[in-house]
């Protein structure tokens, strides 16, 4: 008999069908002459219920039958006589695939905390939750390429090993075949980089960026979707060493274009999910409901479905770095001392409570700034005439803070050269970067948009370790 997936059965309208599904045995409850399996293949959240007599399965072979077990099971597709489902699959055969001990394997059939289950990333792809997010992450892969393709957009792999800090901020994981214990040293003393596998120093990107720019400088409209990976020591609920970030580059757009361009896209993908992923959408609001019960009103998240409509509805409130430096320094928080980082003067750069504060008191809309300080942002950003700024744009979400940095790029060959020096970014071995300011420069623009804190956004989670499957962070590399 062909197997058929349980969402394809959970759809299926003929009912008295033969089939096979395979799965594993969420729970399993027996009364006085049926056992009741409720099974799941990962194609749905719905569970399908089996029911078997019990005079057709011997008790050894049903006491194999539990939590975590894989089985196959052989039957008839039936209108259900509980309520909980509509349909339900009347058992003639019930085959065990690879058995669990019940008292060893660790997902019992009951909620368990999103900490425990981080120890056991290797099987909380069976969890409700995890299950929900994984298929919503692919959902959000799959629109984020149909988005840009739809547009005319390219998308290019750019290297995942480079000799180039993109963004100036020397977070970089070294990637070395030298022998830290006696590496080969030159004449003064230091390690010979000359030696090692590329004949340089190398390291883990930290952004496309770079390569990006020179496609777009080409093909117009390009974009890149990679994992990055950044040493920052930083132990938040948003942080990953390995994340995975989109990275959009245009020729011809000025900032104004750009952020047309973040609006439109962040408002695309949350559509998307609305549309194609309703089932799993419904089951994270419920969780997220439920583990905001203990909480204060005032610090309960918007519901979720209707926090993405919102985002869909509304514009997205856009200000320079100046006009948010006044809002925050006349804020309540800021003069009754609330902040952690207090601001004082202009040129102070955004925490994440302030951009919080924002996007939830202030506007209680998206925000994107623009103008940041030019001492606060990346060599590579346009320079305003004001000589103090560049044409940075930031868009802040709702529990999130900065979900896109992004900027319009500076295409003069003098002017992005003496930042370079400025910032002491080795222009020498960037030649290949600033030789497209020599060629044809033009305007262009681009940013990148953290997937895993869009992930966070999407399924109203609150940790960025439960939405991508194994993460990296510091002193841990699990799995
Ligand atoms: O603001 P960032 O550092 O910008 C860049 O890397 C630019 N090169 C992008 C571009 O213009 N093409 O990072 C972009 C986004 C952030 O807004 C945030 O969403 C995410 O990447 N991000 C992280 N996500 C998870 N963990 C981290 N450690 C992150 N650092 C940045
Ligand atoms: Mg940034």
């Amino acid at each position: 008999m062909k197997r058929i997936k349980i969402i394809e059965l959970l759809n299926q309208q003929n009912l008295g069908i033969e089939v096979n599904i395979k799965g594993w045995v969420k729970t399993k409850r027996l009364s006085k002459n049926v056992a009741f399996i409720a099974m799941n293949d990962g194609s749905t959240i719905n569970n399908i219920q089996i029911v078997i007599d019990l005079n057709k399965i011997n008790e050894k072979e049903l006491n194999k039958v539990n939590t975590g077990a894989s089985i196959s099971v052989n039957g008839t597709l039936i209108e259900s006589q509980g309520s909980g489902q509509k349909t339900e699959i009347n058992a003639n055969s019930i085959e065990i695939l690879g058995e669990a001990d019940p008292d060893k394997y660790p997902l019992q059939p009951k909620k368990h905390s999103l900490e425990f289950l981080r120890e056991k990333a290797h099987l909380r792809f069976r969890t409700n939750t995890f299950g929900a997010i994984t298929r919503v992450r692919h959902a959000m892969i799959f629109a984020i390429h149909k988005y840009f393709n739809d547009k005319g957009f390219y998308n290019i792999h750019t290297p995942i090993i480079t000799g180039s800090d993109a963004e100036g901020a020397g977070e970089m994981f070294r990637v070395s075949i030298l022998d830290p214990k006696n590496p080969p040293l030159t004449e003064d003393g230091k390690v010979d980089f000359k030696k090692d596998f590329f004949g340089k120093e190398t390291n883990l990107t930290v952004s496309g960026q770079l390569e990006a720019e020179l496609a777009a400088l080409a093909l117009s409209e390009v974009y890149t979707f990679g994992p990055t990976f950044r040493a920052e020591n930083s132990n938040t609920s948003r942080h990953l060493a390995e994340f995975w970030m989109i990275e959009p580059e245009m020729a011809f757009y000025d900032i104004n274009d750009d952020m047309d361009l973040a609006e439109e896209m962040l408002k695309y993908l949350v559509k998307y999910v609305l549309d194609n992923c309703a089932d799993d959408l419904a089951f994270l609001s419920k969780r997220l409901t439920n583990e905001e019960k203990n909480k204060k009103q005032e610090e309960r998240s918007m519901e979720l479905i209707e926090k993405l409509k919102f985002v869909l509805e509304n514009d997205f409130v856009r200000i320079t770095y100046t006009e948010a430096i006044d809002i925050l320094k006349n804020s309540k928080p800021n003069k009754k001392k609330k902040f952690q980082y207090l601001i004082k003067d202009w040129g102070a750069d955004l925490q994440s409570e302030h951009e919080r504060y924002l996007v939830e008191k202030h506007f209680k809309k998206p925000v994107i700034i623009t103008d940041y300080p030019k001492i606060i942002k990346a060599f590579y950003m346009k320079q305003n005439d004001d000589e103090k700024t560049v044409r940075a744009m930031d868009v802040l979400f709702p529990q999130i803070g900065e979900i896109i940095g992004g900027s319009q790029r500076e295409e003069i060959y003098d002017k992005l050269l003496s930042r370079m020096i400025e910032m002491d970014i080795p222009k020498e071995e960037m030649w290949w970067y600033l030789e497209t300011r020599k060629f044809g420069s033009v305007v262009h623009s681009g940013f990148g948009l953290g997937f895993e804190r869009l992930m966070l956004f999407i399924t109203g989670m609150s940790n960025i370790r439960d939405v991508i499957p194994f993460p990296r962070t510091p002193q841990y590399a699990e799995f």
